[in-house]
């Protein structure tokens, strides 16, 4: 994964790589870098940590330079291998995975060079310093050759320290274009902080910055013309606005986010195709990961109940290695906040390829995921900057809805949906007296039926996420088939209830955990079913279209989640060993 940046243009580079670094922080936090470039050297700075870590390095000399923050794939979190890397004149960061570096690191050291890290990255400085004579991006190119796996890189060289050489291949990178100033980084987020000019480097493709404009060249190095795009800010607020954490104060934006769902298309031109399609497709394939994939469940539960359209709902990372059959007339929703995650990418890309048309449902303006569809259905939900998702999962679900709605010929005002948030906000404060029974608990179980299994699975991936307590998200029908083995009267069960039809058979497996021992927790929009005085606790959720519950019923689960970290003493928007967006399979 990885966030990488680059600048060189009239101010001094070490203030600009750091704010840049601090808003792709998302991609990664085990370590982070700058090297900057001036006449005589290029000075290195990195930390393990975060990127707060290497503040000082803001006092760098020299007005070009590149930074990275890692999420570790190989090599431990550390000081040493933290980006960047040098050998010999070159200095590199990288993002993605070199498969075969064992292989050309066994050769570099049969020419007696030694390596400092235990990265696949560090090979990369070795070979660009290998095939240098004098000109360097042709030595860059000879190395990028040589690589596989995917990559995006930025090269300095203190033979020519005005100037970065950038190449990619499968991971993204953008290059922007300011007053005398040229930036280089992984994602428009972070350059819409500093320009509205872009170009977007395609695979095979190098970039040159020196001066005030980028140079761009295909893989043969010849020079090509790149169109400029101009482009909005991406988000206008990444700040915690007196919030102790970015997931309260993101949970808290729920309301707000719903009573801005609007089902629309970018472009705006495209919707007709999308209706189109819509209307005739047979078939719906979802593919997504993690939270985005329990919105895809949630969605599955009202297209075919509403609409009767068969919906298959996939982990990407399962799609685009399964040889799927897509036939005529499929519909290929791909899901995704941050539009980056590469396993929804290839997955959707495979179906793109197969002749399905392809909708996404996704956050960010610009990412990839958008330049790959037919057509963007965004969320709108703002920056979500905390790791665990939470208000871009209820906003994933009110456009789903809505395009079922749309197939079914109704029409749905999510408004309604936001004063119903706000209510369910305020009745989830009682989880945190919840807390005391879940911290010690050696596994936690979250059980419902139908729509409510589908919230069970995500409120699970929650705690697991930021509190670290082993966790399942169970069908309660299920668990008597085995499951039922592991509880006793240490472990929390929390039960959803919001579908009348399913509550007693819900209940069952209620109380056969009750007999086991069990400390059970409701959350139901039923009230009989929250006045039951075998839970220890309840919270009481508004009723709503009962398809369409878990974009209530997630909210306390969330909540819980947040709260049982914060007890444990965890940081709930940094989670160890995770990042915000998965840009490597
Ligand atoms: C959610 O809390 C997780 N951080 C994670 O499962 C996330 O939903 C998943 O990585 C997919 O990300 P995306 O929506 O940006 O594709």
């Amino acid at each position: 994964m990885c966030g990488i940046v680059g600048y060189t243009g009239r101010r001094r580079a070490a203030p600009v790589l750091l704010k840049l670094l601090k808003i792709l922080e998302y991609r990664g936090y085990d370590s982070a870098g700058i090297a900057v470039a001036n006449q005589e050297r290029i000075d290195i700075f990195k930390r393990q940590g975060k990127v707060e870590q290497i503040g000082s390095a803001s006092l760098l000399v020299g007005r070009t330079g590149i930074g990275h923050t890692r999420w570790a794939t190989h090599g431990a979190p550390s000081e040493k291998n933290a980006h960047p890397h040098a050998y010999g004149k070159f200095v590199i960061a990288h993002n993605g995975i070199i498969e075969n570096h064992a292989l050309l690191k066994e050769e570099c050291i049969a020419r007696n060079e030694t390596f400092i890290s235990d990265t696949d990255s560090e090979v990369i400085a070795h070979l660009i310093s290998r095939y240098y004579e004098d000109d360097f991006l042709r030595a860059v190119q000879k190395a990028c050759v040589r690589l596989e796996g995917s990559f995006a890189i930025v090269v300095l060289s203190s033979d020519h320290p005005d100037k970065i050489v950038c190449a990619r291949k499968g991971s993204p990178l953008v290059v922007g274009k300011g007053d005398r100033e040229c930036f280089v980084a992984s994602d428009l987020v972070a350059l819409s902080s500093e320009t509205d000019q872009a170009f977007l480097l395609e695979d095979g493709e190098y970039a040159v910055l020196q001066g005030a404009q980028p140079v761009f060249y295909d893989r043969e190095l010849s020079e090509i013309y790149k169109e400029k795009l101009r482009f909005d800010p991406v988000f206008d607020c990444a700040d915690k606005e007196g919030y102790l954490h970015f997931m309260k104060k993101e949970m808290n934006e729920i309301p707000s986010v719903l009573n801005k769902t609007k089902l629309s298309c970018v472009p705006e031109k495209d919707f007709n195709d999308f209706y189109k399609v819509l209307c005739q497709t047979e078939y719906i394939h979802i593919v997504a990961c993690g939270t985005a994939y329990h919105s895809g469940l949630c969605a599955k539960y009202a297209l075919e109940s509403l609409c009767r359209v068969p919906t298959e709902v996939c982990i990407a990372s399962e799609y685009r290695y399964r040889n799927p059959i897509i036939k005529p007339r499929t519909l290929v929703i791909a899901i995704s906040q941050s539009g980056e995650t590469a396993d929804t990418l290839a997955a959707a890309k495979l179906a793109k390829e197969r002749g399905a048309y392809l909708a996404a449902v996704t956050n960010v303006k610009y990412s990839s995921l958008t330049r790959l569809a037919d057509c963007v259905l965004e969320t709108n939900a703002g920056a979500e900057i905390a790791v665990a998702a939470t208000k871009s999962f209820n906003a994933q679900l009110a456009v789903l809805y809505s395009v079922a709605l749309l197939r079914k010929g109704e029409k749905e005002d999510f408004t309604e949906f936001a004063a119903y948030a706000q209510k369910t906000l305020d009745s989830a404060e009682a989880v945190r007296g919840w807390t005391p029974y879940f911290l010690g608990a050696k596994s936690v179980y979250f059980i419902g039926r139908g729509v409510d299994y589908c919230a069970a699975l995500e409120g699970s991936l929650k705690l697991k996420e930021i509190s670290y307590l082993p966790s399942e998200g169970y069908a309660a029908g299920e668990l008597k088939h085995g499951t039922l083995a592991l509880v006793d009267e240490n472990t929390p069960v929390v039960a959803i209830l919001t579908q009348r039809s399913l509550a007693e058979k819900t209940m069952n497996a209620v109380h056969e955990t009750k007999s086991r021992g069990a400390r059970v927790f409701l959350i139901t929009s039923l009230p009989d079913i929250a006045a039951n005085a075998e839970a220890t606790s309840s919270v009481l959720i508004p009723a709503c279209r009962e398809e369409f519950t878990p974009i209530l019923s997630v909210i306390p689960l969330q909540a819980l989640a947040y709260y049982t970290s914060i007890a444990r003493g965890n940081d709930p928007d940094k989670p160890r060993n995770l990042a915000k967006s998965v840009t490597v399979e």
